[in-house]
């Protein structure tokens, strides 16, 4: 889609298309049919957009809910959107602020923040997206000036607050690392210093050493899995939170000790895991590490947190194909979960190389004890 026929799905005639298009995919219409339909009354440019933006709508419903439906997108900028709760979840620590939004993508964050009270001023450095972005302030009916421009013409001073999201994604596909970010990290980094607070979005996996000095690190999970990790000015340490409960835990570097595997095993949260919150987890459950490099826990008795998944040990075998099959065959195990931490084992061809056809299920994680892999079958026993 280019930012002409992007134009056109916004007049009256796009938006009367647009509509059927939603309302013809919502009948399960496959692509051929659904073009058929519509190319008795539209051109195939507005044919073509708006089944584009239709199915663009429907893959978003998992990120955005309802508001899905009203909304505008990219493939890339979809892809790229933060989820409402979790922008919304930052959005409350900017809450009335002035807020510099310096790549706003199709505008997950800054429709967040304008409903978290900011007075949001908005940039990107791409047309289309910046006509989407603005597309969708005006569809959900929140205020915010979204512009044309390069974040390095940013004034950061000139707001309470700097918000940035940077490109994480090349024609070649994702980034990790910061220095390939686009703005690239240097850029963040002076846009950062001119700030009067700051908050950057960066990959969960963004290297300790690139956290600057005076900068708070959260990660966050949503659903049990890490979504993120922020970076915010005016605060310093480590911080893990859950959503959609919105728990948060800092750090206090608490060490936990090294002990063999007990009773129950825990898989603390992602978000823990990565804010090096293990020692802290360890003490919610009374646990212990299974390996000083594992970030497994083990203890006597079930402790039920949003903190780990805890598991019931059902047995611990060094890790062996033809000792986990048969091992699994006497249980009649037919349908296996497979979690492993510490283990190089290739997931999907363990699970079809067992060849399980029993009538029960078991969770099985592999992992080391030292050099020693070992496999643990559990039962799942929630959070
Ligand atoms: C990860 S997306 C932002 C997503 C956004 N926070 C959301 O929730 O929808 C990053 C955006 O940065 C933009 N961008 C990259 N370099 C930029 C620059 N130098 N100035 C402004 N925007 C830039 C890209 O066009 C892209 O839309």
């Amino acid at each position: 889609m280019d930012l002409e026929s992007f134009a056109r799905l916004l007049t009256p005639d796009g938006q009367t298309a647009l509509a059927e298009a939603d309302a013809v995919l919502a009948t399960g219409a496959g692509p051929v049919e659904a073009v058929s339909a519509l190319r008795r009354r539209y051109d195939p440019d507005l044919v073509s957009a708006t089944l584009t933006q239709a199915g663009l709508r429907r893959r978003a419903v998992a990120k955005f809910g309802g508001d899905a439906a009203k909304m505008y997108f990219t493939p890339h900028g979809l892809e790229q959107a933060t989820r409402p709760e979790v922008a919304e979840h930052r959005a409350k620590r900017l809450a009335g602020l002035s807020v510099a939004d310096a790549c706003c993508g199709i505008g997950g964050d800054l429709i967040a923040q304008a409903r978290a009270g900011c007075e949001v001023d908005a940039v990107d450095l791409d047309p289309l997206t910046v006509a989407v972005a603005r597309a969708n302030a005006e569809a959900l009916g929140v205020r915010a000036t979204v512009r044309l421009a390069d974040a390095t013409t940013l004034d950061p001073s000139a707001y309470d607050a700097l918000f940035a999201d940077p490109a994480r994604r090349t024609t070649k596909g994702r980034v990790f690392d910061p220095a390939a970010y686009s703005p690239t990290w240097n850029v963040i980094l002076d846009l950062v210093g001119r700030a009067r607070k700051a908050c950057l979005k960066v990959a969960p996996g963004i290297p300790y050493e690139y956290i600057p000095d005076g900068m708070e690190a959260e990660w966050v999970s949503f659903k049990g899995e890490v979504k993120e990790a922020v970076l915010w000015s005016g605060s310093s340490g480590r911080r893990a939170t859950l959503l959609p409960s919105g728990e948060t835990m800092t750090a206090r570097d608490v060490e936990a000790d090294v002990a063999p595997i007990g009773s129950y095993l825990y898989e603390p949260d992602g978000a823990a895991v990565r804010a090096h919150l293990i020692g802290e987890v360890a003490e919610i459950v009374d646990g212990r590490l299974i390996d000083p490099q594992i970030a497994y826990l083990s203890a006597d008795s079930h402790v039920p947190t949003p903190w780990a998944a805890g598991y019931r040990v059902e047995e611990v075998m060094p890790f062996s194909l033809k000792k986990l099959r048969s091992a699994l065959r006497e249980r009649n195990v037919g349908a296996v979960t497979i979690k492993k931490r510490g283990s190089a084992v290739d997931v999907e061809k363990l699970r079809h190389d067992l060849r399980l056809s029993g009538e029960g299920s078991i969770v099985v994680l592999l992992t080391r004890l030292g050099t020693r892999p070992v496999a643990v079958l559990a039962t799942e026993m929630g959070r």
